[in-house]
């Protein structure tokens, strides 16, 4: 446990709007501040911050906490990591002793033995067993300084060579398995995973070495293999490079297909280039890309799942609010090939010239309508119409519906009068869609979507969660509380034992906020608490309020269900009938 101190320092210190607005642009409204939520993609913003009570809470998915819970959740850490990372921020010093989580410790190993097996793989490469590969590289236009500056490596063509010199250095065979470094044999003893491969070491934005990549200099095995999820990596929210790209002059990310593009990118001068790890984009890095930029330069192969690729991602770009240009290259089939064809300055001048997205996806229609008949243009028209709707800059939509009406020979207000059309629909389809989100918060929580109890027992739940505010409100009505119920007359499990928990807290003194409360609830847990403040603030919390919320739980002590009723002896079940009688008569 971390020393009270501490945490009201941490508390001080870390105002969650500010520790937020660093991965979301928030927009002030009223008391609280609204944003698109990081955890799941979405156009209009349902994430909300509470600064009065340092809590988020997003009605769209129900992630919620406390500024813990938030860096837990975005930067994918343990508790006592969010901790130290916050800690960090603000120049406080974390008290000793807290930190034994096995689970942090196992990180801990995990992240020493691939900054060993990084290192392992590069001194090969530079060493005689490692001249075959360090040759390749070197045709393949990489030069000794951008082999040092990416840590490149050769894993040598051998079963046990990183196993043998990690157990040398003290490493188990079961921690080498968790790394992924190596893998179980049928005898049940490990091997290394990596073999005769050029290797690129991928490393977080705290320059930890988190995976590894390898490129097959055989054609044993698939030409690339990359790293497993690890307790320190997930391959879909990392990217290849970023840690380079992050503090980049130029502005934007280039965002390539492979290792050898970026690399080759970098090596050419151009240092903000990124690339996925052997996946197609994700969510979340199309996220974390929009936490450093808001342009993006799409270098993606010229082939046809590159240009696949290419159109995905500009869906996905679109989601996050990232404007996207495409480089598009002829005469190669990616940028590596393209520079070590035409040369960095013709590289230059493909990034100047990097068409932008309307322009690519109007070649892509124009390219499937024969424009010359009748037919292919009503056919083309309808879809540019359709692109241009999208179009929220006016100059800019201004400028292809000239052009397109130039091109098809048609009058531009004909090309407008279709737009309007399509802008009215999507009116009232984004209108509709919003409505039908308003009814799902009322009565609904979204945190709590999966929770059958308390979709079964709402007016109990509801009358539960208006408690746990007030408490939270107002420490010191658990006095009051404590006299008339206790936790026994909570109706639902979760809300139960959150009661138990402030309870216990404020009975030894503790505090019940936010941050008081991430040390000991579940991240689900925290979660619901902050859906409480976020939905509660439409319930009362004054004494007379409480008086209601207590009566109800105490009405339930009389509610049985069928089958308890059915369960009951004769005496029971006397006593049982006259209380519902004594009940009925009292409300007439
Ligand atoms: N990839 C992968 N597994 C494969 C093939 C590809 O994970 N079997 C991923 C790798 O991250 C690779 C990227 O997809 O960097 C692009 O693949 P590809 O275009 O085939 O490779 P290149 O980058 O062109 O590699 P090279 O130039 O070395 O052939
Ligand atoms: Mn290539």
């Amino acid at each position: 446990m971390l020393p009270d101190l501490f945490i009201q320092q941490l508390k001080q210190y870390s105002d969650i709007e500010r520790v937020v607005s660093g991965y979301v642009q928030l927009k002030k409204k009223g008391r609280y501040l609204v944003g698109l939520c990081p955890f799941h993609s979405e156009k209009s913003g349902s994430f909300f911050i509470y600064p009065q009570t340092q809590s988020f809470y997003c009605f769209g998915c129900g992630a919620g906490g406390d500024v813990i819970t938030f860096i837990r959740r975005i930067e994918n850490l343990e508790y006592m990591e969010a901790v130290k990372f916050l800690a960090d921020k603000c120049g406080l010093e974390v008290p000793e002793n807290g930190e034994t989580d096995s689970r942090t410790l196992l990180k801990k190993k995990v992240l020493e033995i691939n900054r060993e097996s990084a290192r392992f793989f590069h001194n090969c490469l530079m060493s005689d067993q490692g001249k075959g590969a360090y040759q390749y590289l070197i045709e393949r236009g990489r030069d000794r300084k951008t082999i040092r500056h990416f840590g490149l490596g050769y894993a040598p063509d051998d079963w046990y060579a990183l196993v043998n010199h990690l157990k040398s250095k003290g490493y188990t065979e079961q921690e080498m398995i968790e790394a992924n470094v190596a893998v179980k044999g049928k005898k049940g003893n490990a091997f290394d995973r990596f073999r005769n491969r050029v290797m690129f070491p991928i490393i977080d934005l705290r320059g930890n070495v988190v995976a590894f990549g390898g490129r097959a200099l055989d054609d044993k095995g698939a030409k690339y293999l990359n790293s497993s999820d690890t307790p320190v990596f997930k391959k879909s929210k990392n990217l290849f490079a970023l840690n380079f790209a992050k503090t980049s002059k130029y502005p934007g990310l280039i965002l390539a297909e492979g290792y050898m593009d970026v690399i080759a990118i970098h090596q050419a001068g151009f240092d903000n280039a990124v690339a996925t790890l052997g996946t197609s984009l994700t969510d979340e890095q199309a996220r974390l890309i929009s936490q450093y930029t808001d342009k993006v330069i799409l270098a993606y192969d010229s082939d046809g799942p590159g240009q696949a690729a290419t159109k995905r991602a500009i869906n996905m770009f679109d989601e996050v609010g990232v404007k996207v240009t495409v480089l598009s290259m002829t005469g190669a089939k990616d940028p590596d090939e393209f520079i070590k064809k035409y040369g960095r300055e013709r590289f230059a001048m493909l990034l100047e010239g990097s068409r932008n997205a309307v322009e690519f996806e109007l070649a892509k229609i124009r390219s499937a309508y024969d424009v010359g008949t009748p037919d292919g243009k009503v056919g083309f028209l309808k879809e540019a119409c359709k692109l241009f709707a999208g179009i929220k800059n006016p100059l800019e939509r201004e400028v292809y519906i000239t052009q397109t009406a130039n091109e098809l020979e048609i009058s531009p207000q004909a090309i407008l009068a279709q737009i309007k059309n399509l802008d009215k629909r999507e009116y009232y389809r984004e209108r509709n869609k919003q409505k039908s989100d308003m009814n799902l918060y009322i009565g609904s929580m979204a945190a709590a979507k999966d929770d059958l109890q308390r979709q079964q027992k709402l007016r109990y739940a509801m009358a539960e969660e208006g408690i746990l505010y007030c408490l939270m409100k107002n420490p010191d009505f658990y006095r009051t509380l404590e006299t008339k119920i206790g936790e026994q007359d909570f109706v639902t499990d979760i809300n139960r034992e959150l009661y138990h928990t402030f309870v216990t807290r404020l009975q030894e003194g503790q505090g019940i906020e936010m941050l008081d409360l991430s040390s000991q609830l579940s991240e689900q847990a925290m979660a619901r608490v902050s859906a409480i403040l976020a939905t509660a603030p439409s319930q009362r919390c004054d004494e007379a309020a409480l008086e209601d919320y207590i009566r109800i739980l105490i009405e339930h002590r009389n509610v049985k269900t069928d089958r308890e009723v059915a369960q009951m002896d004769d005496a029971d079940l006397g006593e049982y009938i006259k209380n519902l009688a004594a009940k009925k008569n009292r409300r007439s």
